[in-house]
């Protein structure tokens, strides 16, 4: 299946992180967010819309009991930062004395992470930490980093695996950098 969907779409410049790579890698976050938090049972809390696919694939690499939350937050329009984040859909069981445990698709400035870990430790959590499936450790406008991270890339702008470019390409099973002008 994956063979006849990787098929490059013909925005993308290049695949930067394939199927089986992607699949690899999640795998061996799953095992090791196992082992960290044995005999807990924490909440994987998804960022909407882009870490759905992630998500999906990390909760079945996660071999203990765990729950699913998700927050939608939006500061993006576009290609670029407006800086703004905004708060869309809020956790639906409360955050006081969980293991919660953020997945994000990317860090780029850190702005969204910046805002959510600040607003969700308000809350009284047991622990809170960040498992992002990509990092773009050289955009940094705020100071934050992730206990798990997928794989660190550079400064491109990259879509597919959850991720999108005004809601396209979400769907595709590979990471890759979007053309320029698309
Ligand atoms: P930050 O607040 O600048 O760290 O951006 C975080 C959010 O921006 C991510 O959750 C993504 O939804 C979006 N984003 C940042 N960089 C990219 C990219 O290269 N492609 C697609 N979305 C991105
Ligand atoms: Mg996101």
């Amino acid at each position: 299946m994956l063979g006849t969907l990787a098929i490059m779409h013909p925005d993308v410049e290049k695949i930067l992180i394939g199927p089986e790579a992607l699949q690899a890698r999640v795998a061996e976050l799953g095992r090791q967010i196992s082992r960290d938090y044995e005999g807990r049972h924490p909440t994987l809390l998804g960022i909407l819309k882009g870490s759905v696919v992630f998500l999906g694939d990390l909760l079945r690499a996660v071999t203990l009991d765990c729950s699913v939350d998700f927050i939608s937050v939006s500061s993006y329009a576009g290609r670029t930062s407006t800086g703004e984040v905004r708060m869309l859909l809020d956790l639906r069981e409360s955050a006081l004395g969980k293991d919660l445990l953020i997945v994000e698709d990317i860090m780029d400035s850190g702005l969204t992470l910046h805002y959510l870990l600040t607003t969700l430790k308000a809350r009284n959590p047991k622990s809170l930490e960040v498992c992002t499936l990509l990092d773009k450790p050289d955009c940094r406008k705020v100071s934050v980093s992730a206990k798990y991270v997928g794989f660190r890339i550079a400064n491109e702008f990259v879509i597919g695996y959850g991720l999108d470019h005004n809601e396209k390409y979400r769907n595709l099973p590979y990471v890759g950098v979007l053309k320029s002008g698309k």
